[in-house]
């Protein structure tokens, strides 16, 4: 038999769920039947997401432990049950030459990024998923395959979450599986000093021939947390467009860089 796509009963915890891929990754696990609790730092748009999907929210960064702690102990008071983590929130700062990076934005990159889904995972693991099992997806970037113009810090902290996501998955198997989606430019806030001056040039860079959308990576997520990839573990799954296979007709050089490299370490997004 087919297992099924949908998330009926389940409860999720998804962060930086206020607007772009998060947001999107919340409503499709809300319209697959999954309940919801949202976090991002902006406290009106987390109750406007929350109250839009019928959901929980709590305003605060992922970078504290303590608040990582409240929303899954939200989420069990809430639901009952936190069966899925989605760890989207993340930073791209700081952008600039690594010799130039500052140590503590270096640090705080690494707390966002990579220490951040570590902890949610332990403690939803502690609370719900240890004993009962789940399903975790981290937000990675295809972009941490490439060495990047200015993006040395933001590259480095998602290679590190591709290695956590499959040691996580080796050390949480059978009871959890824990994979990865990278998505390519998507047009999203983040990424906005990447493709708003540059966006038909971009497109025309990629074999699929236009930038992502949020929901294109929600659909990939929607799909790992359920049933229906319940044999996969481990995994990194790339939504780009067709970004890693370019090829010398489509792109001769990669034009995502070529914007990269004239912004200035004042002026990223
Ligand atoms: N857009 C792209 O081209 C692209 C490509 C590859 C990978 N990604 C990855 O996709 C994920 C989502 O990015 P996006 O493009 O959707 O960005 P976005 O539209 O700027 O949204 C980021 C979300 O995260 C929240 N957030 C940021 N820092 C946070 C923190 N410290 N604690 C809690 N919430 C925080 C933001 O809300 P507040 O500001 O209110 O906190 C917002 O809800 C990230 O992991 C990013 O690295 C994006």
């Amino acid at each position: 038999m087919t297992p099924a796509y949908g998330l009926r009963g389940r409860a999720a915890i998804v962060t930086g769920a206020s607007r772009g891929i998060g947001l999107a990754v919340a409503r499709a696990l809300t319209r697959a039947g999954a309940r919801v609790c949202v976090t991002a730092r902006d406290a009106d748009a987390v109750r406007r997401a929350a109250e839009e999907l019928g959901g929980v929210g709590l305003a605060g960064t992922v970078a504290d432990p303590t608040h990582l702690k409240n929303l899954t102990d939200l989420t069990m008071r809430s639901f009952g049950r936190v069966d899925i983590v989605v760890n989207n929130a993340a930073t791209n700062q700081p952008y600039g030459p690594l010799m130039e990076a500052d140590p503590d934005a270096w640090r705080a990159a690494f707390t966002v990024n990579v220490e951040a889904p570590l902890r949610l995972v332990q403690y939803a693991w502690r609370a719900w998923m240890g004993e009962h099992g789940g399903s975790v997806v981290n937000v990675c970037t295809e972009g941490a395959a490439h060495v990047g113009p200015n993006v040395g810090a933001y590259g480095t902290t998602k290679a590190a979450l591709l290695h956590l996501t499959r040691q996580l998955a080796g050390e949480l198997a059978p009871t959890v599986r824990v994979n990865s989606v990278s998505p390519g430019l998507v047009r999203t806030d983040m990424a906005r000093f990447v493709w708003e001056h540059a966006e038909e040039e971009l497109a025309a860079s990629l074999p699929l021939g236009r930038l992502g959308d949020p929901e294109d990576v929600a659909r990939a997520v929607l799909w790992l947390t359920s049933d229906a990839a319940d044999w996969i573990t481990g995994a990194d799954l790339l939504v780009d467009g067709g970004t890693r296979v370019r090829t010398a007709r489509t792109a001769p050089a990669y034009a995502v860089h070529d914007v990269l490299r004239s912004h200035t370490p004042e002026a990223p997004g």
